[in-house]
């Protein structure tokens, strides 16, 4: 979405005196320079703002490179911090979480109450055989007990894998067979648009194509009628009115762990169809979430933290569940649509919670932009002080109507650009930088990053190249799960010693980054990070098609939509009514946001002499554009 963007270099925000003033980084040219010198001084020094059972002997360790460890023979949870030690000072009383679901219904968890609500649970967990360093698969929507069950897994040392709830059959099974997951944690469904997904019913069906899990505890959220498998389905909330949740009167100790030990395992595409899960840890984690939210969100006591984001992304692992407990924030989460009932949803919640700190995707307020400004102005937004995005780049047109109409002016925008294998924010302004509509800023303070061509070599600035980072942070992925030489090929190996993100980007005469979007087989749709592999595995495992091949192309709300090009197996007759069942079958495959906008019948693919498909020649055909350099191209 760079429509608008050659128009916005040269137009500058800069921050109000009282902004800056009241900022934790007042000035942040100061203390970039400060971290530039030394980063590995500049992340102990953030450590040691955190509970630790035992010191690091090392900061960084360097040894065995792309293999970094950080915070070296430290021993921590991070349970520890985002929850335990809160348990003796006054924010045992602070909320910790306000929830309203989609029909209206509100709940609420002071961090006594969430720490309670935890230890039964993952004395449940225990009871049912979960032990340090095993799976366990979460698929949920945006309740509480998505919360609840990712620390309590955390809290015993298991390692929490979390499946957005809008994924669908294949895209699970694929997921918990890679983790070999034997418990699985979901709902009976959850609340969207007025409609309840079924989350129960795909979970029997996923289920029914994997043999790993044992046990599954299932939530009660949307009371409808589900099929509870005897032996192997437990709800939720008998499992918790069990003798066994009370013991040690509410209480379960918190597993002490290595600082590298695994945290959590996170899904995201890649370059093949085989699902690839970034792993995260314990120590380095909660050092990058916790630092980077507080810098950049100026997180204060008194705030109302809302980030929009789904627990199932890392947006949401960063910064609904991590971060902001580790910092004793108050958080909002919402359960549903953004415009269910009507296009005010949101701002309504912002009026009524006063919340202080509002993040979200630019895909969600170009949706909303659409509506008008009148349903905005309806609602009281002055408690607003901050807002953000994340997910892919905002073009300024919808920059400055975030600004202007939701935060009337005075709110600065935090453009966040990061991904789930950084964990945390890389490139991103502080309050007290001026901004540049469309631009995420400068690399986070102790970080450097780069734009560089084919060879390596930094292009000028104002020229586009591939973005890639130069520096390790403590909240880097530490590699695929079970697969460290796919961490290696995919990140590492292009320029060794530099991070390759995948995405292009220029930078500015300033030092600004402006990122352009993704240059491998990752599709943006909405904000959601899709893999080309995944939709054309699902689309050939219909029985009519032959070969598929999927590309993402421009759309004015969603960033890019996808377009599917198939090859019909012999015999079998192109119809729009094929196209609309196969549009159907990836919805019930992958998930409705897999969904292709279009499907169209080729005879031919365009592929190299080796066989692999040139989805940029695809893509440059269906926009009328020039195919670029085709001498590699078989036909
Ligand atoms: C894109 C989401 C431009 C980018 C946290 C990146 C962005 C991918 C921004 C990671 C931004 C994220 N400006 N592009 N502020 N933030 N992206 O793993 O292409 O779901 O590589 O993590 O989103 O997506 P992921």
């Amino acid at each position: 979405m760079a429509d608008d963007r050659s128009t916005a270099d040269g137009e500058v925000y800069l921050p109000t005196p009282e902004i800056v003033s009241a900022a934790h980084v007042p000035d942040w040219e100061a203390l970039s320079a400060e971290a530039d010198a030394n980063y590995v001084k500049f992340w102990e020094d953030r450590a040691r703002e955190l509970a630790w059972h035992a010191p690091w002997q090392q900061v960084l360790d360097q040894s065995n490179k792309p293999f970094y460890k950080w915070f070296v023979g430290a021993r921590t949870n991070i349970v520890h911090n985002a929850l335990d030690r809160h348990q003796k000072t006054w924010r045992r009383n602070k909320l910790a979480l306000i929830w309203e679901g989609e029909p209206g219904d509100l709940r609420t968890f002071s961090y006594h109450a969430l720490h309670r609500e935890v230890c039964q649970f993952a004395n449940v967990l225990k009871s049912m055989g979960a032990r340090k360093g095993d799976r366990i698969t979460i698929y949920m929507g945006r309740i509480p007990e998505i919360v609840i069950a990712m620390l309590a897994c955390a809290k015993i040392g298991a390692i929490h894998s979390v499946i957005y709830g809008g994924f669908s059959v294949e895209a699970l099974h694929g997921r918990i067979e890679d983790s070999q997951s034997k418990l699985l944690l979901t709902a009976d469904g959850g609340w969207l648009n007025g409609k309840i997904v079924r989350l129960k019913s795909i979970v029997d069906e996923a289920l029914q194509r994997c043999g790993c899990v044992e046990h599954v505890v299932v939530v009660k959220r949307t009371g409808h009628e589900v099929v509870m498998e005897q032996g192997r389905d437990y709800w939720y909330h008998d499992l918790l009115g069990l003798p066994i949740a009370r013991t040690d009167g509410d209480r379960c100790e918190t597993e002490v762990m290595d600082a590298e030990d695994p945290l959590f395992i996170l899904y995201t595409s890649g370059t093949t169809g085989k699902p690839k899960a970034i792993v995260h840890t314990h120590g380095g984690y909660q050092v990058g979430v916790a630092t980077t939210m507080k810098y950049v969100f100026d997180i204060k006591e008194e705030d109302r933290w809302w980030c929009t984001a789904d627990p199932g992304w890392i947006t949401g692992h960063s910064y609904v569940v991590y971060a902001p407990l580790i910092l004793g924030t108050t958080s909002f989460m919402y359960e549903g649509a953004a415009t269910f009932p009507y296009p005010d949803r949101w701002w309504k919640m912002v009026e009524r919670y006063g919340i202080n700190i509002f993040y979200t995707a630019p895909t969600a307020i170009r949706g909303l932009m659409r509506f008008g400004e009148a349903w905005v102005n309806r609602r009281d937004l002055s408690c607003l002080r901050l807002l953000g995005t994340v997910g892919e780049p905002i073009n300024p047109e919808a920059w400055r109507w975030y600004h202007r109409t939701v935060g009337k002016q005075r709110c600065p925008v935090m453009d966040t650009w990061w991904q789930t294998e950084t964990g945390m924010f890389m490139i991103t302004p502080v309050p007290s930088a001026p901004l540049k509509p469309g631009s995420a800023g400068r690399p986070f303070f102790g970080q450097q990053a780069e734009v560089v061509d084919e060879s390596g070599k930094p292009v000028p600035d104002g020229e586009e190249g591939f973005l890639v980072l130069k520096r390790p942070w403590p909240a880097m992925l530490r590699t695929v799960y079970g697969d460290p030489d796919r961490y290696v090929q995919q990140y590492w190996s292009k320029y060794p010693g530099r991070y390759l993100t995948g995405d292009s980007a220029k930078r500015d005469k300033d030092g600004y980054f402006w990122v352009i979007g993704r240059v491998d087989d990752v599709i943006k749709v909405s904000g959601y990070r899709l893999g080309t592999a995944e939709i054309e595995s699902a689309l050939v495992s219909h029985p009519s098609v032959a070969e598929a091949a999927v590309i993402g192309l421009p759309d004015e709300i969603k960033g890019s939509v996808i377009h599917a090009f198939c090859i019909l197996k012999a015999g079998v007759a192109p119809s729009p009514e094929l196209a609309d069942t196969l549009k159907q079958h990836v919805g019930h495959e992958i998930g409705p946001i897999a969904r292709p906008a279009e499907v169209r019948f080729v005879e031919k693919l365009p592929k190299t002499r080796s066989g692999k498909i040139m989805r940029r020649v695809l893509k440059a055909r269906a926009q009328g554009m020039d195919e670029g350099d085709v001498s590699t191209l078989e036909e």
